[in-house]
């Protein structure tokens, strides 16, 4: 049986974990997957998530199996920290995944279930498990378009346009901030606009929201998932807390079916329970019970909330700078798209030739696609990267 198998293409952003890795130069930088570093280059446990952990190694008394869709109390604080009070508890029917990636596999499984025959469209470019996975599933996906590689920002036009042609009854694909790989965002009357034109064609949204916090702050980066549960029929989102809770390998996610009508919640639940019974009985616990102990207590909440914003900020620096060192370089303000940017990445509009030639001259790991993670440098690397992007004649 297993000469059968066939050996799968390589994901671009972890197999650029390992030439990182292999690489031997001390002064190599890693701009590369999507995990937070600090200015050491560490990827901290965050305050907050260590205080609940010692608290809760002191008192959980039991490692028996939560309920099937994971814990109510992790639906309802990631509930109120996503949608807050656009919808009511029972028009949410909810369930813990394994990060967001669980998330998204659960929900594209729920509408494979529910429809079919329904395209997803994802926006071009998207993150690359996003199509990984719909292809794997068999399931139907199409494209819009969404970044300018002109200007580097939203080509809003193009994504009406090609919107424009999905059927009543589509899935739409959209990151609910901070945008990857890109970092261009829709503006908050863009964000209304959407949700005008997904309701008037009858096409469902499904946001991917693995970033709150990173971008323009908790609340307004959640702008977009709160205006749409409020507006639309009904719709799904995926949400991570690998990144603002820093629990990457706890895989934390949850998937979220929000309906107006709240008589659709338990047959909802039902589904959504069924799908974590098919694939993995009960979702992991440990990181989803940090995560609540840490919304659900005040000065823990504080405490996150602080280094959370000393983490959304000192990426807004590095953008700063790293915008001024090219503005200094190539005496234009070509660059200035950088400090527009949000989230933790940009794409910096290098061909695959320019991002090779920036990792061998200078040991600079971006993804191929030029897509850098800001929060990979720091005060030395700024300048090297900005070098190396005007030595590659980008
Ligand atoms: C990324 O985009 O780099 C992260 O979301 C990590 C991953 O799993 O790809």
């Amino acid at each position: 049986m297993f000469e059968a198998l066939k050996a799968q293409p390589a994901d671009k952003i972890l197999s650029l974990m390992a030439a990182f890795r292999d690489d031997p130069r001390e002064d190599k930088v890693d701009l590369g997957v999507g995990v937070y570093k600090n200015a050491e280059g560490q990827t901290p446990i965050m305050r907050a998530v260590k205080a609940a952990e010692q608290k809760l190694w002191q008192v959980e008394d039991t490692k028996s199996y939560t309920g099937l869709a994971g814990d109510a109390g992790y639906h309802e604080a990631l509930r109120s920290l996503i949608l807050n009070d656009t919808v009511s508890k029972d028009q949410v029917a909810a369930a813990a995944t394994p990060g967001g990636t669980g998330a998204i596999r659960q929900g594209l499984e729920l509408i494979r279930m529910a429809a079919p025959d329904a395209r997803i469209w994802l926006s071009a470019p998207t993150w690359p498990n996003h199509p990984s996975i719909i292809k794997y599933l068999g399931m139907p996906m199409a494209e819009y378009r969404y970044f300018d590689a002109e200007t580097r920002g939203v080509d809003f036009g193009g994504m009406l346009t090609d919107l424009d042609t999905a059927k009543p009854g589509d899935v739409v694909l959209l990151h609910g901030c901070c945008h990857n790989p890109t970092g261009a965002n829709l503006t908050a009357s863009q964000w209304q606009e959407v949700a005008d034109f997904l309701k008037a064609k009858q096409l469902i949204p499904f946001v991917d929201i693995a970033y709150q916090g990173f971008g323009d702050g908790l609340d307004a980066d959640a702008f977009g998932p709160r205006h749409l549960a409020k507006t639309q029929p009904e719709m799904l989102i995926a949400a991570s807390c690998s990144k603002n809770f820093g629990v990457y390998r706890e895989r934390a996610g949850l998937l979220m079916a929000v309906s107006q009508d709240p008589s659709k919640t338990p047959l909802n639940q039902g589904t959504v329970a069924f799908l974590n019974r098919q694939n993995y009985s009960f979702p992991p616990d440990h990181g989803a019970r940090l995560v609540t102990m840490v919304l659900n207590d005040e000065a823990l909440r504080a405490d996150w909330l602080t280094e959370l914003e000393g983490i959304r900020t000192g990426m807004l620096t590095l953008r700063q700078s790293l915008a001024d060192a090219l503005r200094q370089r190539t005496n234009s303000d070509r660059f200035d798209f950088i400090a527009q940017h949000r989230g933790m990445f940009s794409r910096l509009g290098a061909t695959e030739a320019q991002v090779e030639q920036m990792r061998q001259s200078h040991g600079i790991y971006m993804v191929s696609d030029s897509r850098l993670n800001i929060a990979g440098l720091n005060a030395q690397s700024v300048p090297i990267l900005a070098d190396a992007i005007v030595a590659a004649g980008v």
